[in-house]
C-alpha cells in the first residue's frame, strides 16, 4: 500500500512512543508525521520494518544512555523525526542530499519543530557517519570518506557529541552492521565522550549483503 499523508495508521502511537514534551504530542497530531510511522518492509537492517520500530529501538537506547535534560530532548526529537520521511523519498530522484529522508525531515523540522533549531544539522546528516565508513569500506575510496567525515566534524562542531549519542542508539538497532560505529569510535576516541560498551561488539564482514544496512 502507498503511504500518503492522507493514510491514517490505525495505531495508539502515544502509548507506544510514550511522547513526554509538547513537541512530542505536537508530532503526535501531524498528519505528515503519523503517515511515516507506519511505513516500512522488512529489510537488510532493519527486521522489523515499520519506522515506528525501529524509532522505539532508538528511543530504549536513549533511555540506556541516563541523559536528561537538553540532551534528552534533543535526542528523542532527533529519535523521532530522522527516518520518518522515508516514506517522502522518491526513488529515481538521484543521490543527492536533497533526495536524502534526512534533508526531508529537516525541512520538515524547519516549519513543525521550530524548538530543534539547533540539532536541524544533525537531524539532516544523521546518516554521515555511516556514509564516511561505506566511501571507505563498501566503495574502496578512502580520501572520500575521510574528506566526509571531516566535513561532518566540521558541520556538528560542538555537537558532535551529541551526534555521536545518536549514531551510538541509532546504529544499536534491527540487525544493523556495528561496524560503522566500531570505526567512527576509534577515529573520534580523542574528540568525544565514548559510551563504555557493556557487551562486545562484533563486527560483520563487509559484504555485499550488508551495504543496504543504513538509516
Ligand atoms: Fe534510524
Ligand atoms: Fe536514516
Amino acid at each position: 500500500m502507498k503511504i500518503t499523508e492522507s493514510t491514517k495508521p490505525n495505531l495508539d502511537f502515544h502509548t507506544l512512543l510514550r511522547p513526554e514534551n509538547d513537541l512530542e504530542y505536537t508530532l503526535l497530531e501531524d498528519p505528515g508525521f503519523l503517515a511515516g510511522l507506519d511505513w516500512g518492509l522488512p529489510r537488510y537492517g532493519h527486521p522489523e520494518g515499520k519506522i515506528y520500530l525501529h524509532m522505539l529501538e532508538v528511543l530504549q537506547n536513549i533511555d540506556r544512555l541516563g541523559l536528561d535534560g537538553d540532551e534528552r530532548f534533543y535526542l528523542r526529537g532527533i529519535a523521532f523525526l530522522h527516518d520518518t520521511f522515508k516514506y517522502r523519498e522518491k526513488k529515481g530522484a538521484g543521490i543527492g542530499r536533497k533526495a536524502h529522508h534526512g534533508y526531508l525531515a529537516r525541512s520538515f523540522a524547519e516549519v513543525k519543530a521550530p524548538e530543534l533549531e539547533s540539532v536541524y544539522d544533525l537531524i539532516e546528516w544523521h546518516d554521515e557517519a555511516y556514509f564516511a565508513w561505506r566511501k571507505i569500506y563498501l566503495q574502496g575510496k578512502k580520501e572520500e570518506g575521510q574528506q566526509r567525515l571531516q566535513h561532518l566534524q566540521e558541520l556538528m562542531g560542538e555537537r558532535m557529541d551529541l551526534f555521536y549519542y545518536f549514531f551510538w542508539c541509532d546504529t544499536r538497532t534491527g540487525d544493523k552492521n556495528p561496524a560503522p560505529l566500531v570505526w567512527f569510535e576509534k577515529k573520534m576516541e580523542s574528540s568525544v565522550s565514548l559510551i563504555p560498551h557493556r557487551e562486545p561488539l562484533i563486527s560483520w564482514p563487509v559484504t555485499g549483503q550488508y551495504k543496504s544496512s543504513m538509516g
